[in-house]
Formats: C-alpha cells, structure tokens, sequence
C-alpha cells in the first residue's frame, strides 16, 4: 500500500524547489542577540549536514554543545570547535539503529547529571532499498522514528528533561521533520514496526510518512507533557532543503542526479539552521508547545497529526513494538 505523497526521489527533490523563495515571515524576528549563554544543547546527528551547521551556530551563540552521533569522533567536534571558536562542544556516542546505544547514552547524561535546555532530534536517513537493524526493524522506521519515542521517553523518565523545572526557561524538544509528510496517508497499523523490503520508490514514500508518524508522536509528547501548563516545549520544524550528505547512501547515478539538484538549488545547512536555531532560543517560543515551522514559517503540519485518538493509539502502538525489541525494558 502506498504511503508517501512522493515515490520518485527527483520529483521529491524539486517539490521543495519554490518554498525557497516564499516570503519567511519570522526571519526578520531572529537576530544576533538570540543566544544559548549557559545553556546546554544536544543534537543527534550532529556530525554530519544540518546537524553540525546547528552546533556551530548554537556554539557560536555560547551554548554548551553535546554532539551526539555514531560517526565523526573526534574529526566533527574538532571542526565544530574550530568553526565556532568555542572549547564548550563535546561528542557522546549514540547510534539510533542500536536501542542499547539509546539507553548507554542518557544514562550517561544522567551521570554527567545534564540537563538540557533544547534537544533537537535531528539524526535521520533516508535509504534506497530497506535494510534491517540488529533487532529486527526497518532501520529508516527506526532511526527516524521509533529511536526518538525511545530517546525522548528515556530523557524524560530518567528526569534528564525534568517536566516540573523551577528554571525560568522550560526545557524544549525540538523535531527535524520534513513539508513533505503533508498528504501521506493515515498511519497503517498492519505494517506498524514490521519489516518489508523495498526498494527506492518505497523508500521515498517511507520517507515522508515516517515524518507524518513522528509528527504525530510529537503533537502526542506535547499533550501527555503539558496538561493545561507548557512544562516542556515540544515543537516541531522542517528545515526546508539542505544541500546535506541525506542522498549518500543512494545508487550512483540517483545520486548524480539529486547531487546537482542539492548544489544548484538546495540551501546550504549553515543557512537552513538558523530558524531551528531561532525556534531553540527565541522567547518567541517561551512556553509555546505544538508549534510549527517551515523554515522561517508559521505553518500547521498535515491535519491527521493532530487527531487525539491517533496520537493515543499510535503512541500505544509504539510502546508495544519498543518493549517487544528493547532487551533492557524486558529485563
Ligand atoms: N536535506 C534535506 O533537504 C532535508 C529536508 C527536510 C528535512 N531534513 C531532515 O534533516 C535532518 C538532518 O538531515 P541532513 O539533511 O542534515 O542529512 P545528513 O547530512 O545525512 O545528516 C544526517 C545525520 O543523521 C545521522 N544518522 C543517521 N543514522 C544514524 C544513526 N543510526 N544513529 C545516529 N545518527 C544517525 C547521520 O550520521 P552519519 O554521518 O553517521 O550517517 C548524520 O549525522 C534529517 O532528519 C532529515 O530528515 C532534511
């Protein structure tokens, strides 16, 4: 069955060609004043594309940078701190395809007793022809969906994001999505959490609906941590396009193609951070939860994230294949 609105990766590519040149209506809103001075962050994928353009902006800006990822030790930091001119970034390891990583890593931070200010969710694939993970899954449906209920879930039981925090700022959580989750279908639950092969099509549509299943995960997060008072900011963005390293893992020749339409067209990741940068800072987002960005704009995601019965049944639906898979929550 068909998910995605798009199963042609070119025509993807190009769908966000004019949202470059629509009118950004809060960039005017963010400015060199807008700093993280005390601040923790931590980024998952950080090594790599808009992940590492967000750590050195938000180093730039004072904060405290916690990298998180499976590659670039120590090569990323090292270019972040150099780029930046801050010494307050470090690398913790954290692979989204190993749920076991998941749990070493905020274990770690709650050892460290770190407690971030903003976390941006950001690690995310997007693979040709499926591929399984050690515990059985989709490593696209994990690594871009399911390890962040896993990851978000962990740093708010282990008290990492404390939900009642006396600190003037409340903690943020912010997801990197995609525009291009609008119009995929309504969630499958037959094929929820299963592995099926498939190809590049498939792929591509597997891409965009599994933005449309982590923004409904994250309009639930938001609901479940903030009944009647903003506790954690949960709010969610798509960076628009990113001239990133996101079609390396594609057949030569797709990538030649999708290659020149990243350089001609696609904006470089140090321009596509600055609006995450901006919703991860501005107190334009002080006790704001649920919102979203579409680069610089104010937009609503796919009216289907929003369904309450969706969000409670998918976030069942997500527990249960987390417990099936995850060695340590079975004892
Ligand atoms: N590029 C775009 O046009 C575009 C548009 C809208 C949204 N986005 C979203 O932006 C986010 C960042 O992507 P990007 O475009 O900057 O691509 P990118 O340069 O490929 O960066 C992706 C990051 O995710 C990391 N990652 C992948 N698998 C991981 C795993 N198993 N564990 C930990 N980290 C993992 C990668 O690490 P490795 O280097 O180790 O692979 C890399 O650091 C993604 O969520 C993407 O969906 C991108």
């Amino acid at each position: 069955m068909s998910h995605g609105r798009f199963d042609n990766p070119v025509i993807a590519a190009l769908a966000g060609f004019w949202d470059i040149f629509r009118k950004q209506e809060n960039a005017d809103k963010f400015n060199e004043t807008h700093r993280f001075d005390g601040k923790i962050c931590i980024i998952t994928g950080a090594n790599s594309g808009l992940g590492f353009a967000c750590a050195v902006e938000m180093a730039k800006r004072g904060a405290n940078v916690i990298m998180a990822g499976r590659s670039g030790f120590p090569d990323a930091g090292v270019r972040v701190r150099r780029k930046s001119g801050s010494d307050k970034v470090e690398m913790r390891y954290l692979d989204l395809s190993k749920v076991g990583t998941i749990h070493e890593f905020v274990d770690g931070l709650v050892k460290d007793g770190i407690r971030p200010d903003a976390t941006l969710l950001n690690a995310g694939v997007a693979l040709p022809k499926a591929r399984r993970t050690e515990s059985g899954q989709d490593e696209m449906f994990l690594v871009n969906y399911l390890s962040n209920v896993i990851l978000t879930n962990l740093m708010v039981s282990k008290g990492v994001i404390p939900i009642h925090s006396n600190g003037f700022s409340k903690p943020r959580l912010i997801f990197i999505s995609s525009d291009s989750h609008q119009g995929s279908s309504a969630i499958d639950y037959s094929e929820f959490g299963r592995f099926i092969d498939h190809g590049v099509s498939k792929g591509i549509e597997n891409y965009s609906y599994f933005k449309l299943i982590l923004n409904t995960y994250a309009t639930e997060l938001s609901r479940r941590l903030n009944p009647g008072t903003v506790n954690v900011g949960v709010n969610v963005i798509c960076p628009g396009p990113v001239h990133s390293n996101i079609i390396k893992p594609a057949p030569l020749p797709l990538r030649l193609v999708l290659g020149a339409i990243f350089r001609i067209i696609f904006r470089s990741p140090a321009k596509a951070a600055l609006p995450v940068i901006y919703m991860s800072v501005s107190s334009d987002y002080e006790g704001k939860t649920n919102e979203y960005l579409h680069m610089f704009n104010n937009k609503k995601m796919d009216p289907k994230v929003y369904i309450p019965e969706e969000g409670q049944k998918l976030w069942e639906e997500s527990f249960r294949v987390w417990k099936e898979i995850d060695p340590f929550i079975n004892g």
